[in-house]
């Protein structure tokens, strides 16, 4: 490795997954080790999660250091989630990495989960400055670059698209994404269901009612599935090609879990080629959380002089992306 060369372990555990990456300031990913829990039935509850992170984080921690190859004396830095996200998961990550900071003599980095989605997404997909749709199932919102952050453009007003989907899913007995998109290709007739774009914003909480009551009235789950996932995925593209024609950037970047649907990915392409743009889809193994995106915002932010005082670092359950001066954009 290069003479000043800086290595961060970066934390992330907002939701589901706990994990740990390494990255280091030449822009690679040393490690990318991710626990997700799984609950036995319906959606998280956030204690168990929490506990659920409490109890792989030793060995995720392990396997990551293993992973990369290094010690934890030859990080530079330890960076974390702190918002937004479950308060109890957000707590189980911030301490661990409190504890890591103070006892190896490191500085802390506090890591905004939105922003770090858009990073890891513009480092491994190298597009430069784009609009980007963050699909996922806590969080679904259109940004952009401008004046020193991420803008929020456009918005979910109530649940996020994934969370819309997997919820679905889950409750019609198929389970969550990507049952309901694998359904949908089954389908023999489109199901109408209320699409509702509000201005640049979106909402899913009245799709996913309407689309439960077809299903108790009779209407086959394939065509649900279809119905549902199609408007859904038509809502996110007209938000997105909006910003797209606002700003008049040409690079469309997707990240989040929902990235991974290959119907919204040839959606996005239409309507992408018809404005000139292009769309970069952040590859499977980043798509979702992860610790490596952390990791990575966390050397973006140490190289930037953007460290946190242990008391300073509490958490932001509700922290939105605007709120991080982006001061590394180039
Ligand atoms: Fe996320």
């Amino acid at each position: 490795m290069k003479e000043g060369t800086k290595i961060v372990l970066g934390i992330e555990s907002t939701a589901h997954t706990f994990g740990v990456g390494i990255a280091s300031s030449d822009g690679r990913i040393l490690a990318n080790e991710n626990r997700v829990y799984r609950p036995s039935k319906g959606g998280i509850h956030p204690r168990e999660a929490a506990q659920h992170h409490t109890r792989v984080a030793p060995e995720a921690l392990r396997a990551g250091l293993l992973k990369a190859g290094i010690s934890l004396d030859e990080l530079d830095g330890i960076a974390f989630s702190v918002g937004p996200g479950l308060g109890p998961c957000l707590r189980t990550g911030a301490t661990i990495a409190r504890t890591l900071a103070l006892s190896l003599g490191k500085p802390l980095i506090a890591v905004n989960h939105g922003v770090a989605h858009i990073e890891i997404g513009r480092l491994v997909t190298g597009c430069k400055d784009p609009v980007v749709l963050y699909v996922a199932g806590g969080n679904t919102l259109i940004a952009a670059f401008n004046a020193g952050r991420y803008r929020i453009f456009g918005e979910t007003l109530d649940i996020a698209a994934g969370n819309c989907l997997d919820t679905f899913g889950i409750k019609a007995g198929i389970g969550p994404m990507p049952m309901p998109e694998l359904m949908a290709e089954r389908a023999k007739s489109f199901i109408q269901l209320p699409y509702t774009v509000k201005g640049m914003d979106v909402s899913f909480s009245g799709l996913l009612t309407a689309a439960f009551l077809k299903l108790k009235q009779g209407a086959a789950l394939e065509d649900v599935c279809y119905g549902l996932t199609e408007t859904v995925y038509s809502m996110l593209t007209e938000v997105t090609e909006r910003a797209v024609a606002y700003t008049t950037k040409n690079e469309i970047l997707v990240v989040g879990g929902l990235a991974r649907s290959k119907r919204l990915k040839s959606m996005l392409d239409t309507m992408a080629m018809e404005r000139g743009a292009k769309v970069y889809t952040i590859p499977d193994e980043y798509a979702g959380d992860n610790g490596a995106m952390i990791a990575w915002n966390g050397v973006l932010q140490l190289m930037s002089g953007m460290v946190v005082d242990v008391e300073d670092s509490r958490i932001k359950p509700r922290m939105r992306i605007d709120e991080i001066e982006v001061r590394w954009f180039r």
